[in-house]
């Protein structure tokens, strides 16, 4: 269903009112920061061929040296400044970036409602967004997708693999000190073919913490973009840093996760917790730092990707996302999402998280089809601690903490047991264990002291890391955090950091008031209830050993969930979201010191932490071992690579699970996409679904809600005469329609790049309720030739749910290309 341009309108100018009503204040000075597109076209329009536009000698062949291109930029920059010249008073705007690259366009920071109708009402411009905040999304892992044994060897070694491939991450910086990025010479095995990172071009930007040494050939390109959080008033320059070091710690992670060194020692709180190493460690990283504890602008991250793109990144990384679905038509026209689309037409691969949403449906913040959604699964790694008492019951827990002293049992005692009852400090206070002045020191030295989990915890004015300090300072033996009722166990905070002293977390609720029973059955008190003798004894495990075990992987809850939504109305999209899962829970990887964004790992030079934040960098490393393998590849069809080779059976061969609210079932394509990415196999698909620029603007011209116009201002071309009627027409790796009234025929065209002439056999697990029929059921497919396959979808019911299956195409040498199917049937033909 298409709405009229009318309705469109007046739903935007409803939009925009309301907000500006509610929330613009001028008389309070309050100035706001807008991304405005001109007109005309950026440069990446006048190139005729996808591949032409890097910073090559195709691109060179369109500017005849580099200061011609410069030149270029500065025009288009000075063109915007005299472009706001001429219609602003001088003090009522200050213009933040130019953006020259992708975009043709600028962020300007304006003090009041009636710069922003003059703008907004100039000819000269295409379209005005207003800036949004972004988030963050937030070793064993090669080991656990099978990459040294699978992939490694075949690309020259560990330390070769991802040689020539440039990532940029879009992140908070990096820590340049760390081992994880220390210098590596080129290796110059692939010398000549296609060793891009000499062509890169980035710069690197000094600063404090900053040398210019920091750029050391591992770390290849360095910069930041903080005007929009300056403009905003967020930025601090003793806290944040105005150089691309990371304060965070963030950054330095998923860097690390996709690109870091190979067999870094992992030493945390003075204990080996092993090695940790990149996906491709040969690969190099290119820093746009763009965020920052507090989060970051949309302003500030477009720059950060203009600029990287316009360097030469072959991939680009982005583990943060939009807080919410963006307003307008469509969240395909957001312009961090068309920014995207311009990248990947420049042949750049965009990983990006797929958020910290779920288990709710329709939780993704990562919506386009140009774009690698990554999903976050758990691991087989588990860290679990566990405490035996006196009376032989034993609980696991978590804690990443050392055993108490030898396999002797020590008293315990509650923390209101053993602290002063003669002062003002709240229950909260005395339970959360935080201040050691309220402790009695001749009542718990040697004794293991029982805390609790408070709101103080929830609202982080108390750290499980200030317990284990507390302990140490009076000198007790260890400390159980128990939770309270009222709290629950759901989203502990903190609790996957080191500490330096026993304790463990009683992380459910049973073991806790067991504990509790037990404590208090074995206390013996004075008839003013206070404890007299502490007869109830414990004593702790190692929490710090990894137990490799259970099934894996799974999907973590947090992972954002599809279906994929076209807008903030949360209407279904005929895309598969997310496209490809990878670990994402419990990732030990590089850190900052400084660690600004999370006060429970300061100090520390690695960290464990979870999110899909973390599955972002394991895709962005895997494709950069693709695409050294193939360096032609387009991104969406190494996209494809990743998604038909994925695995739908965990480790022991049964159906992947999902954690859902309080429980676990099998994992749909919603949960993970076409499933757990496999290296391996990845690198050798057989066949891919390839898709092109064109092919985009056909699908956004197919959105419901979407008119030619609102194409036209987002990326700057029209709708071909010849439209494509559904979004389901798109050429990727996945089927899914999410309005099916009767029947539907899909098209789907497939390219041999298995290198020889080959055979496949194809069979489907249809969804419930859907018949599926395709042609050519088998046929012979030559080396990188191309063949149509031509599906019918028919409802034998209406279903009005989701209902998933398969395509399955078996081919004679041992390629297998798997495509997940998601059907929503609203009505069969009969009805
Ligand atoms: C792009 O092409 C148009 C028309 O072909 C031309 O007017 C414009 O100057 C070109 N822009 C650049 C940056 O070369
Ligand atoms: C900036 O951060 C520093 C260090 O965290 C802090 O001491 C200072 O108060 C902050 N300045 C402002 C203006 O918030
Ligand atoms: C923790 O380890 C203990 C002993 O190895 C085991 O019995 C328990 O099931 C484990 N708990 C979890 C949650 O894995
Ligand atoms: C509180 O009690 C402790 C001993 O338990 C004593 O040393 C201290 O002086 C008392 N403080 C006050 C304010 O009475
Ligand atoms: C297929 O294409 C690749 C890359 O362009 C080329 O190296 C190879 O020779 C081609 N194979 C055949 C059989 O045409």
């Amino acid at each position: 269903m298409h709405f009229s341009l009318d309705v469109m309108v007046l739903i935007f100018i409803f939009i925009l009112y309301t907000s500006f009503f509610k929330i613009w204040n001028p008389l309070l000075g309050e100035a706001k920061i807008f991304m405005v597109l001109m007109e005309e076209d950026p440069l990446v329009y006048n190139k005729t061929q996808e591949a032409h536009l890097r910073f090559d000698s195709t691109f060179t062949h369109h500017f005849k040296s580099i200061d011609e291109y410069m030149i270029y930029k500065e025009r288009m920059s000075s063109e915007h400044d005299k472009f706001l010249g001429s219609l602003l008073q001088t003090g009522s705007y200050n213009k933040l970036y130019s953006f020259t690259r992708l975009l043709n366009g600028f962020a300007v920071n304006i003090m009041s409602e009636e710069v922003l109708n003059t703008i907004q009402n100039s000819k000269e411009v295409r379209a005005v967004h207003e800036d949004i905040k972004m988030e963050k999304f937030t070793t064993h892992t090669p080991d656990f997708l099978g990459i040294p044994s699978g992939v490694w060897p075949t690309l020259g070694g560990a330390t070769n693999s991802g040689e020539g491939i440039v990532i940029g991450f879009i992140d908070t910086g990096i820590n340049p000190n760390h081992p994880s990025f220390t210098s590596q010479p080129y290796q110059g095995t692939n010398s000549g073919m296609h060793a891009n990172s000499r062509k890169f071009k980035g710069k690197c930007a000094t600063g404090e913490g900053f040398p210019s040494t920091a750029c050391n050939g591992k770390i290849v390109g360095a910069q930041y973009f903080a005007q929009a959080a300056i403009a905003a008033g967020d930025f601090n320059t003793t806290r944040d840093y105005a150089s691309p070091f990371d304060a965070d710690g963030h950054g330095s992670h998923t860097a690390s996760t996709a690109a870091g060194n190979h067999q870094i020692p992992v030493i945390s709180n003075g204990f080996d917790y092993g090695y940790a190493s990149g996906m491709a460690p040969g690969a190099r990283i290119a820093v746009y730092k763009a965020l920052y504890s507090f989060g970051g602008y949309m302003s500030d991250v477009v720059a950060a990707v203009d600029q990287a793109v316009e360097d030469g990144v072959d991939i680009l990384s982005l583990s943060i996302g939009p807080s919410s679905v963006p307003s307008g038509p469509a969240a395909f026209l957001n312009v961090l999402e068309i920014q995207l689309l311009l990248a990947t037409k420049a042949g750049v691969l965009v990983v990006q998280a797929a958020g910290n949403g779920g288990p709710s449906s329709s939780s993704i913040l990562s919506f386009s089809p140009w774009i690698t959604s990554a999903a976050a699964s758990i691991t087989d790694r588990k860290y679990n601690n566990t405490i035996k008492l006196g009376n032989g019951q034993s609980f696991s827990g978590t804690g990443l903490a050392p055993p108490t002293a030898g396999e002797v049992l020590f008293p315990i005692a509650a923390a209101a047991d053993v602290c002063r009852s003669n002062t003002t400090a709240s229950f909260m206070a005395i339970d959360s264990c935080q201040h050691k002045e309220l402790f009695i020191p001749s009542l718990v030295q040697g004794k293991i002291i029982i805390c609790t989990y408070t709101f103080d915890f929830e609202f982080e004015a108390a750290s499980i890391a200030t317990v284990a300090d507390t302990v140490h300072e009076i000198g007790a033996a260890g400390f159980i955090i128990t939770m309270d009722p009222d709290i629950g166990s759901e989203q502990l905070k903190g609790t996957t950091m080191t500490v330096r002293v026993p304790g463990i977390v009683l992380n459910n609720m049973e073991a806790s008031s067991a504990l509790w029973e037990y404590y208090n059955s074995k206390t013996i008190r004075s008839r003013t209830g206070g404890a007299i003798a502490f007869t109830a004894t414990a004593r702790i495990l190692d929490g710090r050993q990894a137990i490799y075990t259970g099934q894996a992987p799974v999907v973590a809850s947090y992972s954002s969930r599809g279906p994929d939504v076209n807008n903030a109305l949360l209407q279904t999209a005929d895309v598969l979201k997310p496209n490809i899962m990878a670990p994402g829970s419990s990732i030990w990887a590089a850190w900052s010191p400084n660690s600004e964004g999370d006060h429970y790992i300061k100090g520390q030079d690695f960290a464990l932490v979870s999110g899909t934040s973390m599955a972002t960098p394991h895709v962005a490393g895997v494709a950069a071992l693709i695409k050294q393998k193939h360096p032609h590849w387009s991104p969406a069809a190494i996209t494809s690579a990743m998604m038909t080779t994925a695995d739908v059976a965990d480790g022991s061969g049964a159906p992947i699970l999902a954690q859902q609210t309080n429980q676990l079932a099998p994992a749909t394509p919603f949960d993970y996409g076409a499933g757990s990415i496999n290296p391996s196999r990845a690198i050798d698909p057989g066949l891919v679904f390839n898709t092109y620029f064109r092919h985009y603007i056909q699908f956004l011209c197919a959105v419901p809600g979407v008119d030619d116009e609102s194409v036209r201002r987002a990326v700057g071309v029209g709708c071909p005469t010849k439209r494509k009627d559904w979004c389901s027409d798109l050429n990727t790796a996945s089927l899914t329609v999410s309005n099916l009234v009767g029947s539907r025929k899909v098209i789907r065209r497939v390219t041999n790049v298995g290198g020889h002439k080959e055979t496949y056999k194809l069979t489907v697990r249809e969804p419930l309720g859907v018949k599926v029929s395709v042609s050519p059921q088998v046929f012979t497919i030559s080396a990188n030739a191309s063949m149509h396959l031509r599906i019918v979808l028919e409802a034998t019911e209406a279903t009005n749910a989701y209902t998933f299956g398969e395509m399955v195409l078996r081919g004679s040498r041992k390629h297998v290309v798997s495509v997940p199917i998601a059907v929503y049937a609203s009505s069969s033909l009969g009805s």
